[in-house]
C-alpha cells in the first residue's frame, strides 16, 4: 500500500516538545523571568494601590529592545488578573494593554479603552474624538473603576502626532471623582519624555523604571529556562546556550535575539535531520538571520540605490574594495541593462553612496594615498556579497552574464 503523503513528515523526529514548542516564540511570556525580579516587584508595587481603588501614579518604562519590558508588564498584568479572580474583585481594576505600533491614533486608544469597559456601541471609526472621550469618562465615572492603561511602544503614538490621547486621559483623571486611568508607557528611547509637550510630560512623569541590557550569563539563564520548556531533553548542550548568549550579549544584550538565534539553530538542526543542536548550527543560524535582516532592508531601497549597491557588490566581489569613480561607471553600465531607468548624475550617486553607508550596507572611508596623490573615498560592501547579489538580480531582473564592469581598480598601487 502506498504511504500517505503526510507519513514521512509525521515520522520525522522533532527536537521540540510538542506541547511547549511555543516557548521559543518571541511572544511567549514564561512563568518566570530570571533577572527581572526587581523590576517585577517595583511595577507590582506601583500598580498595587489600584486594588484599593486608588489610581496609581503614572509610569514610564525605558530600555533597549529585548530587555524584557513587554514581558515584565504582561507578566505583572497576568498576576494582577489572577489575583482579582482569586479574590473575586474582577470589576475593580481594568488592565488594558495596547501596542501603539497598531493602536496609533488618539481615537483608537480611547476606542479600545471604551470597549474594555464594556461600551459595546462605540464605533470603530466615525465619532468625533470628544464624543469617544465622553463615553470613556462616563464609563469610569459611573463605576469608579481604575484602568491600568499600558501603552507599549508609546513612541509610535507620539511620533504620529497623537499625543492628545494622553492629554485627554490625564485631564480626565482630574475631573473624575472616583476611579480613573493610570498610564504605563513603554519606550525604547530614554529621551522619550523630551518629545512630549510640557503640559503632558509634567503630568505623565511619575515613576521611571529603566531596564538595563542583559549580560551573557543572564542571557544564558533565560535561554536555559526556555530550552527546558520547549525542547526534548539533551538536544541542546551548554556550549550552544553559551554561544547564543555571547552573540546576543555583543548585540546590546537583547533577549529576543538570543532566543530567536537559538530557535533558528534548532530549526536548522531539524532541517538537516540532526538529533542534536551543535555550535555549527548556531553559526549557520547567525548567518541566516543576518541575511534575512539585510534582505529586508535591501528590498525596500529605491531602484537607483539598488542598482548602485549592485555595482558596489560586483566590484567588491572582484576587487575587495573600490572607489567612487569605478562605482559610478559600473553603475552607469548596469543602468543600460535595466529597461526604463536613466542613470542619475554623479553628485546624486555620491549622495546615494553616503546613504547606503549610513544604512550600514556599505563601508566608506577616506584614504589618503601619500603626498601629491590625493584622497579617495574607498568603498566596501558590508553585507554578505553573494546572497545580496542574487537578491538584487531577482529584484532588478538582471542577468549577471550580460554585465561587464570597467577595468580593475587596484587600490594598493
Ligand atoms: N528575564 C527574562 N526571562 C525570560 N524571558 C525573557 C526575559 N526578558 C525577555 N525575555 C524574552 O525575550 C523576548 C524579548 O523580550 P521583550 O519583553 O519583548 O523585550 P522588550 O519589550 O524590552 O523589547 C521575549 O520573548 C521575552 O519573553
Ligand atoms: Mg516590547
Amino acid at each position: 500500500m502506498a504511504l500517505n503523503v503526510f507519513e514521512r513528515f509525521i515520522e520525522t523526529p522533532t527536537l521540540y516538545r510538542g506541547e511547549n514548542a511555543r516557548a521559543l516564540e518571541p511572544s511567549y511570556v514564561p512563568d518566570r523571568l530570571p533577572h527581572r525580579e526587581k523590576e517585577i516587584e517595583r511595577l507590582a508595587k506601583m500598580i498595587a494601590p489600584a486594588l484599593r481603588g486608588k489610581v496609581p501614579s503614572h509610569a514610564i518604562l525605558y530600555g533597549k529592545p529585548g530587555t524584557g519590558k513587554t514581558a515584565v508588564v504582561k507578566y505583572v498584568l497576568r498576576e494582577l488578573k489572577r489575583l482579582m479572580v482569586m479574590k473575586g474583585v474582577g470589576e475593580l481594576v481594568h488592565p488594558v494593554y495596547l501596542n501603539c505600533r497598531s493602536v496609533d491614533t488618539s481615537y483608537s486608544v480611547l476606542y479600545n479603552i471604551a470597549l474594555d469597559l464594556g461600551c459595546t456601541r462605540v464605533p470603530y471609526t466615525g465619532w468625533p474624538l470628544d464624543r469617544m472621550e465622553r463615553e470613556v469618562f462616563n464609563a469610569i465615572d459611573r463605576t469608579g473603576v481604575v484602568v491600568i492603561l499600558v501603552l507599549d511602544e508609546i513612541d509610535h503614538l507620539v511620533d504620529k502626532g497623537h499625543e492628545d490621547a494622553l492629554y485627554l486621559l490625564l485631564h480626565m483623571n482630574e475631573e473624575i471623582e472616583e476611579g480613573g486611568v493610570s498610564i504605563v508607557g513603554i519606550s525604547n528611547d530614554l529621551k522619550f519624555a523630551e518629545k512630549l509637550e510640557p503640559r503632558i510630560s509634567s503630568r505623565l512623569m511619575g515613576e521611571r523604571l529603566v531596564f538595563s541590557p542583559y549580560n551573557a550569563p543572564q542571557l544564558e539563564d533565560i535561554l536555559r529556562d526556555r530550552v527546558e520548556l520547549a525542547l526534548v531533553e539533551g538536544v541542546v548542550d551548554d556550549a550552544v546556550i553559551k554561544l547564543c548568549a555571547a552573540f546576543a550579549a555583543q548585540e546590546h544584550g537583547d533577549a529576543r535575539r538570543a532566543i530567536s538565534l537559538l530557535k533558528k539553530a534548532v530549526d536548522i538542526a531539524e532541517r538537516e535531520g540532526s538529533e542534536i543542536v551543535t555550535e555549527f548550527h548556531v553559526y549557520s543560524a547567525k548567518a541566516e538571520i543576518e541575511i534575512d535582516s539585510v534582505a529586508e532592508v535591501v528590498r525596500t531601497l529605491p531602484i537607483h540605490a539598488k542598482v548602485l549597491l549592485y555595482a558596489i557588490l560586483l566590484l567588491g566581489e572582484r576587487d575587495g574594495a573600490t572607489t567612487t569613480g569605478s562605482v559610478y561607471s559600473a553603475y552607469r553600465s548596469i543602468c543600460e541593462h535595466i529597461s526604463g531607468i536613466r542613470p542619475l548624475g554623479s553628485r546624486s550617486v555620491s549622495n546615494l553612496i553616503s546613504e547606503l553607508s549610513v544604512m550600514g550596507l556599505i563601508n566608506t572611508e577616506i584614504k589618503s594615498f601619500g603626498r601629491g596623490r590625493g584622497r579617495t573615498r574607498v568603498i566596501q560592501p558590508y553585507v554578505p556579497i553573494r546572497e545580496t547579489l542574487r537578491l538584487l538580480e531577482d529584484e532588478l531582473t538582471i542577468d549577471p552574464d550580460e554585465i561587464s564592469l570597467g577595468k580593475q581598480t587596484n587600490l594598493l598601487l
